[in-house]
């Protein structure tokens, strides 16, 4: 540390974020569990999976999400609701869509239609907010029938307040196939796309008016990881930095992820009206992330044009020890809303993710590091007034020849998480093999670790969201990514750069403190 010049730079924003924050409803409970995260979405008690109907309208960015209210395990799904103006903070809604005589309420996606072509919407009222989802008859899922999910509508003349389920429900019937879910809903070129999971591929639907689908193609068997069931699809165009417009289809798998259980890839191609073309060889695989615990994300809908971004939110979790992880009052959290962008690498197309920028409303403090050479393992908290527990880390440094690059957040007696760059297998990782409860799944210790990273710059560019109980690591611009939850045991007040193996060089860094978003 002697060698090191740590300048402070604090940017008290204490006031104006207190401010921001009195317009969101007193919550009821103080969410201040000790795994409790601060800066991630979480329902106020009991059971969430994945998110849905994700869409924007009117000011209001709409959080629907798998929710089961009546305990803090999986169970008879219905759609939880919240809503944020600013992604960063979230109001709870009442429940909006409820379990019926059809069955649960399965994932699912919502739009604005703007044009009525549903005609559920009235003369001179708003434009009708449909959700599109899965209903799941569980007495026919008992009996081992294979026709209990189908595609229903339910719609919202009130922005999301109150919702009405469609009389001709289901709107796609099941043909005889188990797995059958999770519809995602596009306009385009006049049209509804609806693309959602059938065991081991995805299925594409077209609409003139959400009501009436005609069936145009499955994409998938014998592309990308072929992990079952397939689950959760989206579909759309983003315009790469090379300004070519490509499609990305985004699918996640219930199975056989890159570090085990469920996890999310996606494929480049493009959509010509009728079927989803993949633009890579059949056997490459794209994850999206590789951490363990980003599960059925996918991305809002009806954005304005004048934004622009494609915003995405993923179940910060895994279906090999969800329903096991030691919160008793809620379960699980979403990751940090993230923008999506695609790039033209040497290796190809990819996509990029990046926290929303409307996150830094939660910085408190920014700790300036001073360029060098880290021989000793550097404190990154040293100079840090208040340890709030929720840091924002921005290091640049220079791309290591062979001593890897780890950063620990831990006690300082042993347990810690740790994340960084391996120069000898070209990997980033994160291990939480020492991060503190691992007993309730033999699944959940262990080091995670990208995919070999081929091409790569004279840097190594990380950005790192620590929560109470989750990392994100965002590498290189935002590919690879990395998303882990994890559990101390003791208290974790210890944020070190260590040079395990040899000298490694900061070119530049950046702590920031951060605020609880509750
Ligand atoms: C994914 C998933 C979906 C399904 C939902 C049920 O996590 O299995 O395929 O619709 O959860 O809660």
């Amino acid at each position: 540390m002697n060698f090191f010049n740590i300048i402070l730079i604090l940017t008290n924003m204490s006031f104006l974020i207190s401010c921001q924050n009195e317009k969101a409803e007193a919550p009821q409970s103080a969410y201040s569990e000790v795994y409790r995260n601060q800066l991630h979405f979480s329902p106020e008690a009991n059971w969430m999976n994945d998110p849905n109907g994700l869409v924007y309208f009117d000011g209001e960015y709409h959080l629907f999400y798998q929710y089961y209210p009546d305990s803090n395990v999986w169970g008879p799904m219905h759609w939880g609701h919240a809503v944020s103006t600013d992604l960063v903070t979230w109001q709870h809604m009442p429940v909006a869509l409820y379990p019926d005589s059809l069955g649960y309420i399965f994932s699912g996606s919502a739009v604005i239609d703007h044009e009525n072509t549903s005609g559920f919407g009235r003369e001179g009222g708003p434009p009708p907010m449909v959700a599109i989802f899965t209903h799941h008859e569980p007495k026919g899922a008992d009996a081992g029938t294979s026709t209990f999910q189908y595609q229903s509508l339910a719609y919202s003349l009130d922005k999301g307040r109150s919702w009405t389920k469609y009389e001709g429900n289901p709107v796609v019937p099941n043909p005889g196939i188990r797995d059958f879910r999770d519809p995602k809903v596009i306009r385009h070129n006049e049209e509804w796309i609806m693309v959602f999971a059938a065991n081991d591929r995805v299925k594409f639907y077209t609409s003139p008016d959400l009501r009436n689908w005609t069936f145009q193609s499955d994409f998938g068997m014998g592309h990308g990881a072929q992990g079952r069931p397939w689950e959760c699809p989206d579909l759309f165009p983003l315009v790469a930095d090379d300004g070519i417009e490509k499609w990305v289809l985004i699918v996640s798998i219930g199975s056989e992820a890159s570090n085990g259980g469920s996890g999310t890839q996606y494929f480049i191609g493009h959509w010509d009206g009728e079927r989803f073309i993949n633009d890579n060889d059949p056997t490459q695989v794209l994850w999206l992330d590789e951490g363990k615990d980003n599960y059925a994300g996918v991305t809002w809908s009806d954005i304005p044009e004048a934004d622009g971004r494609r915003l995405f939110i993923g179940w910060m979790s895994n279906w090999q020890y969800a329903q096991v992880v030691p919160t008793t009052e809620w379960r699980s959290a979403m990751t940090l809303p993230r923008k999506l962008t695609l790039n033209n690498t040497k290796s190809g197309y990819r996509v990029l993710q990046t926290p929303v920028r409307e996150l830094e409303q939660l910085r408190v403090q920014t700790l300036q590091l001073a360029s060098g050479l880290i021989e000793e393992p550097l404190d990154l908290l040293a100079e840090i007034s208040e340890r709030s527990g929720l840091y924002e880390l921005e290091l640049t440094f220079q791309k290591p020849d062979s001593f890897p690059i780890t950063i620990t957040y831990g006690d300082g007696v042993g347990a810690s998480i740790a994340t960084g760059y391996n120069p000898v297998t070209q990997q980033f990782f994160i291990d939480r093999t020492f991060s503190g409860h691992s007993e309730f799944s033999k699944e959940f210790a262990g080091l995670h670790q990208t995919t070999r990273i081929d091409e790569m710059g004279d840097h190594i560019f990380l950005r790192i969201y620590i929560d109470k109980a989750s990392i994100e690591v965002f590498a290189n611009g935002g590919a690879p990514v990395l998303t882990d939850i994890f559990f101390p045991k003791t208290d974790f007040s210890d944020l070190e750069i260590i040079p395990s193996q040899g000298p490694i060089s900061l070119v530049e860094g950046k702590v920031h403190t951060l605020k609880s978003m509750w």
